[in-house]
């Protein structure tokens, strides 16, 4: 069907205009119509494009729900790692974080830009050209899962973005979260259809955003609020974190209006309590607020260190307590063997949660808080944490009450427990044969982020260790189907798809296979860290101690740790097993997206880079692995020095580092292929 030029036109003034009020309603939070004649404009939209489907374009705001529901979330490696925040409890560590980097940068004060930090799940949104083509949850910080689909139906998420002097490609990091009136209607309407409810509004926002049927997430009442920025290229951005906010904001996506400017610590911490005041009156969960370094050139020179940025710190609202009290201690047996006595609770509220048990540690923490069945406690949530048991109010104490001793002997295998000097845990001397831990290693060994053998659950675990199945996790790649089909709630079909499962794990990464082998100490960043330094197991069985703690963020305990397993007949069985059963990686390419082509090198850039801003140097670097550092030092790899290279480039000669010019550094980048 010809579409006269009229109603072309007035399909595009629609869409804008709707778009315009969306900017207004979301970003601005400053609505320029009643909800109902918004409504009108969008019904009119779709009245057209259903007459004319050939109207519809990608960013039509009636094209936010579309696709048909997936089956399984796609990777996504992010071209810039999500870093996640140090945390500080108290104003001093406040004060001392200021203190290092005031010394690091060499002055006298910094100027701070101060945000709430957001209870959601973190997202990188990702524009080319302006429109939205990635949408992906922030995963290990490494990688995430493609959730494009689910966030296009966020109306608080531009698919275009507003102006046009956007850089080329921009990726904007933030909140997806669900404010607390939704999460309240939601959940109540949750209670009247007979469902479980959702824990908390983070839960919520991460089970509503993580649909394979983007429809559902559409309905959800989510919001996003931008925060920092991820890879940008094309273009360039202001100097000040704030600036950049600002920016955001003018290309139609949504800021925080509770963010600030202020000039140094003292206002930091003025900024805390004026929020923590108004925490319960917020229409949103927080749990404190983020400082940052506000310059951009000098969150540059600070850099980060493992995970976290130096020029950022997340200031923790204190943990929320309540009183309930104590029905009975029970021993928890942890994979290595540790027995944890955790309080179970009378159910209790706290924001939002309910609690029913609570850790008590060891026996040092009960002997020293005097815990007994009976009591009447103070619990406290902070967070994430596990919820723990504050004190006791020994004036509520029940009559005939008894202090609390650990057991001698394992509740789960009955074998002595030993205390080894110097540790405050008693641990199973069971091991391996030891239920408990056997159960924990095998759902170590399948978790998502170690083989990820999909479909194996607690449940199943359980199964195939009390019907004694599997001694060893090498033994979870020889049961047959016939032993599969023949566990409990399973059939012919689960069967297939667990065996299915078993075989998609076997073709893995090294750092996927060091960290699912559950050696103490090595958790996933260590694993990365080692499959990268190394390459081949091979390499990693024959380090020693020594070799070990010269690799960057490797400690001694770890490296022990790393060294004692690989010593312990025991576990090269297991290893060799598990090879024999087909479990395999690539070694030389070390897990390409993982291992990408500057991994583990050390960069520090110095004067001005004619080519590219220092922004993106550092970005294209980091996204091939590399990391770079604001000062020079031994362990200094590179130091790339543009025009007016100052005092950095003398040390670097000093220390006998390398130093590469603009030219070497470009063609070095150009070289090395992306991951
Ligand atoms: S900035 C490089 N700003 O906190 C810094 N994060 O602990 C990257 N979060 O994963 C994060 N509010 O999910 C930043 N105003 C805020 C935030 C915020 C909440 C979350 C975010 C991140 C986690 C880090």
């Amino acid at each position: 069907m010809k579409i006269s030029p009229k109603i072309q036109k007035q399909a595009a003034q629609l869409r804008e205009t709707i778009n315009e009020h969306n900017y207004y309603y979301y970003v601005l939070d400053d609505p320029l119509l009643p909800d109902s004649e918004y409504d009108c404009l969008m019904r009119e939209l779709q009245a057209l494009e259903e007459k004319y489907p050939a109207l519809i374009t990608p960013d039509s705001p009636t094209q936010r729900v579309g696709a048909t529901p997936l089956s399984t979330f796609s990777e996504v490696v992010h071209a810039i790692p999500m870093l996640s925040l140090g945390n500080a409890f108290k104003d001093e560590e406040v004060q001392d974080f200021d203190k290092r980097a005031r010394a690091r940068l060499a002055i006298d004060s910094i100027e701070y830009a101060v945000e709430l930090k957001l209870d959601g799940l973190a997202v990188s949104l990702r524009y080319e050209n302006g429109l939205l083509v990635t949408g992906a949850t922030r995963g290990d910080g490494q990688s995430g899962e493609d959730v494009t689909q689910n966030v296009k139906t966020l109306k608080t998420i531009p698919v275009r973005l507003r102006g046009d002097d956007y850089p080329r490609v921009l990726e904007v990091r933030g909140e997806v979260f669900m404010p607390k009136a939704g999460f309240n209607k939601w959940n109540q309407q949750k209670i009247a259809a007979g469902e479980k409810v959702w824990a908390n509004p983070r839960n919520a926002a991460a089970g509503s955003l993580r649909q394979l049927d983007a429809s559902r997430t559409a309905n959800r009442p989510l919001r996003f609020l931008s925060y920092a920025i991820g890879e940008v290229e094309g273009g360039d951005l202001p100097n000040r974190h704030s600036d950049i906010l600002q920016r955001l904001q003018a290309w139609g996506l949504p800021i925080s209006k509770y963010s600030e400017v202020v000039k140094d610590t003292q206002a930091c911490l003025d900024y805390y309590q004026q929020i923590l005041e108004q925490r319960d009156s917020l229409p949103f969960e927080i749990d404190g607020v983020v400082y940052k370094i506000n310059q951009i050139n000098q969150q540059e020179t600070l850099g980060f260190v493992s995970r976290a940025p130096r020029w950022a710190i997340a200031h923790k609202f204190p943990a929320q307590e309540v009183l309930t009290q104590v029905v009975d201690i029970d021993v928890q047996v942890g994979r290595t063997g540790a027995l944890t006595p955790v309080a179970r609770l009378a159910p209790v509220n706290v924001a939002g949660v309910t609690i029913t048990n609570a850790t008590l540690h060891n026996q040092d923490e009960i002997n020293r808080k005097d815990v007994r069945v009976g009591d009447t406690v103070i619990v406290r949530r902070a967070g994430d944490v596990i919820p723990e048991v504050v004190r006791v109010l020994p004036k509520k104490r029940p009559k005939n009450t008894q202090p609390y001793v650990l057991p001698k002997k394992c509740p789960v295998c009955d074998a002595e427990v030993v205390r080894i000097k110097g540790e405050a845990v008693v641990r199973c001397t069971g091991g391996l044969f030891c239920a408990a831990q056997r159960k924990q290693a095998l759902q170590h060994f399948a978790s998502r982020r170690a083989m990820e053998i999909d479909g194996l659950g607690e449940k199943l675990v359980e199964q195939l260790i009390d019907k004694d199945l599997v001694k060893s996790i090498a033994d979870i790649y020889t049961l047959t189907h016939e032993q599969w089909a023949g566990l409990e709630r399973m059939g012919k079909k689960s069967a297939d798809k667990i065996m299915k499962a078993l075989e998609k794990s076997k073709s893995t990464t090294l750092a996927r296979f060091l960290y699912a082998l559950g050696i103490r100490e090595v958790g996933e960043s260590t694993a990365r860290i080692l499959a990268q330094h190394f390459i081949s197991l091979d390499k990693i069985m024959e380090a020693t101690e020594t070799d070990l703690v010269k690799i960057p963020d490797i400690g001694p305990v770890a490296a022990q740790y790393v060294v004692a397993f690989f010593k312990e007949s025991h576990n090269m069985e297991v290893i060799q097993r598990l090879q024999a059963a087909g479990v395999h990686w690539v070694e030389n390419e070390a897990a390409p997206s993982k291992a990408p082509a500057l991994a583990g090198q050390t960069f520090v850039l110095t004067g001005t880079l004619i080519s590219m801003p220092r922004r993106t140097a550092k970005a294209r670097l980091e996204a091939l692995g590399a990391k770079v550092s604001g000062s020079v030092s031994k362990k200094t790899n590179y130091v790339v020095a543009g025009e007016k290279a100052g005092s950095k480039l003398t040390k670097a000669q000093d220390l006998g580092v390398k130093v590469i010019d603009e030219d070497e550094f470009v063609a070095l980048l150009e070289i090395s292929p992306s991951p």
